[in-house]
């Protein structure tokens, strides 16, 4: 099995591993362009530069789904962090749609605890805007802790994987998807409330509105054509829109494509899956576009079965490419789509894999036009000052996210995530308990 250590020393490290495999990573080493302000596209908010926090779930609340100290702990870091605007982490718009028993659910009973949570957010960074993420998981879901999916049709690469391997599999009918607009605007209503800025009609990774978007087999009106597979999805934003779009703005974390072959990943080209078909994709954006949507968060693949693609990584699990192919198919698809739609605020992701020359990247990919803004994840739960120390050239290596996957073992194992490595006193004792059984 191939390793690929992370082994750059200097700038011209990466820039000779990047020409040697002809990668369209940019490296810019004028590192201004990130305290560059910004408006976040037509949504009349401007933001002060251009780092943002990632969505990470931390899967810390209480059962019924309100932030407790640890996740207050995380948001206040994110806030302190420098960065422009904070995500929120997928909150569950349902009990049956958690994917776990810890995963935040806003409810009209645990809504002031949420209403502290973004108030101190508000507080720390000094008025920055914050983003909700509304989500279904859909197959993923697992509301009391053992899995409990909720799919739209069989796809035979999760099913019976270690992912869905039991026996049933519910297909869900159109009826219940039928429910679930109401759902979306009851959660999102109470996001508003809460004092949330923005909205983000979440769309990726297989959870269920992504797994919407690939329903090319299923029967009835949300399967087949391309307005029935994005039906439920274009509901929910234009819902969204007119309901709540005077008081945040509309967002959305999108899988750009699956990465998956027909007839189960969307946005995918029917000759090479691993190629964007970007015909179709474009008609999608297009409409979300015009429904409102000012700021798309770019992803794809899914990090269940193909984590590489998503959040390119040095260590943990079978890595079936250099890292940097992943990088550079992540900014590379990313710019294309910034290319078509200028207007739009797009959120570049995968960057914690390029540690202290991340920067530099960052610097690179605004600076030529191929992003607007750039997301950190992992780079956040590790290094609380990152954004400030990128953007004043002061980031110091020994602090950052090493791209190891103990935070996403964690995570698997359905207990509080965070950075077992940089975070020690907090997340080493639970990686040791939950991942290692000590
Ligand atoms: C532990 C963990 C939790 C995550 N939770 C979410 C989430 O709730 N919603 C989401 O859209 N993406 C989630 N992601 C994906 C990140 O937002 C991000 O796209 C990914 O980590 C790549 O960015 P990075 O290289 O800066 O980490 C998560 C990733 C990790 C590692
Ligand atoms: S555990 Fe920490 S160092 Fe490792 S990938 Fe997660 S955030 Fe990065």
């Amino acid at each position: 099995m191939a390793t690929y250590p992370f082994n750059y020393h200097t700038l011209d490290d990466l820039r000779t591993a990047i020409e040697a495999q002809h990668l369209q990573i940019p490296v810019s080493e004028d590192l201004s362009v990130l305290s560059e302000s910004i408006p976040l596209g037509t949504s009349g908010v401007t933001l002060d530069n251009r780092l943002i926090v990632h969505p990470m779930e931390g899967f810390d609340t209480t059962e019924d789904g309100a932030p407790t100290e640890l996740t207050m702990r995380r948001y206040d870091r994110f806030a302190e962090s420098g960065a422009s605007m904070g995500w929120s982490e997928a909150i569950a718009v349902c009990l049956e749609g958690r994917s776990n028993a810890h995963q935040m659910m806003i409810t009209k009973d645990n809504l002031d605890a949420y209403k502290r949570m973004v108030d101190s957010f508000h507080e720390k960074s000094g008025g920055k805007p914050i983003i909700a993420q509304m989500t279904h998981s859909g197959r993923f879901s697992a509301p009391e802790g053992t899995l409990h999916p909720l799919v739209l049709y069989k796809n035979p690469l999760f099913d019976k994987t270690k992912f869905h391997d039991i026996d049933e599999i519910p297909v869900v009918t159109d009826e219940y998807l039928d429910t679930l607009p109401e759902k979306y605007h009851n959660a999102a209503e109470l996001a508003v409330e809460a004092g949330f800025d923005g909205i983000d009609v979440k769309a990726c990774h297989k959870y269920l509105l992504g797994e919407t978007l690939a329903a090319y087999e299923r029967e009835g009106r949300y399967g087949g054509s391309f307005e029935n597979r994005t039906r439920l999805f274009r509901g929910i934003i234009k819902d969204t829109a007119e309901s709540f779009g005077n008081k945040a703005f509309l967002a959305s974390r999108f899988n750009l494509y699956d990465a998956m072959e027909y007839p189960y990943g969307f946005g995918c080209s029917r000759d090479d899956y691993m190629v964007p078909d970007f015909e179709e994709i474009s008609r999608l954006v297009t409409e979300m576009e015009n429904l409102g949507i000012s700021c798309i968060n770019i992803t794809m693949g899914t990090p269940y079965l193909t984590p590489h693609i998503n959040r390119p990584h040095t260590n943990g699990g079978v890595i079936p490419e250099d890292p940097l192919i992943g990088c550079d198919r992540m900014i590379k698809y990313t710019a294309e789509l910034q290319k078509r739609f200028p207007k739009i605020a797009i959120v570049g992701a995968g960057y914690s894999f390029f540690r202290e020359f991340a920067p530099y990247v960052a610097a690179g990919a605004i600076k030529s036009g191929m992003t607007t803004l750039v997301g950190f994840g992992r780079m956040a739960f590790a290094y609380p000052d990152f954004a400030t120390a990128m953007m004043n050239g002061t980031f110091d290596k020994s602090k950052s996210c090493i791209t190891c996957s103990k935070c996403t073992e964690l995570m698997r194992t359905h207990h509080s995530t965070g950075c077992p490595i940089r975070d020690q006193e907090i997340y080493l004792p639970l990686y040791r308990k939950y991942c290692q059984g000590k």
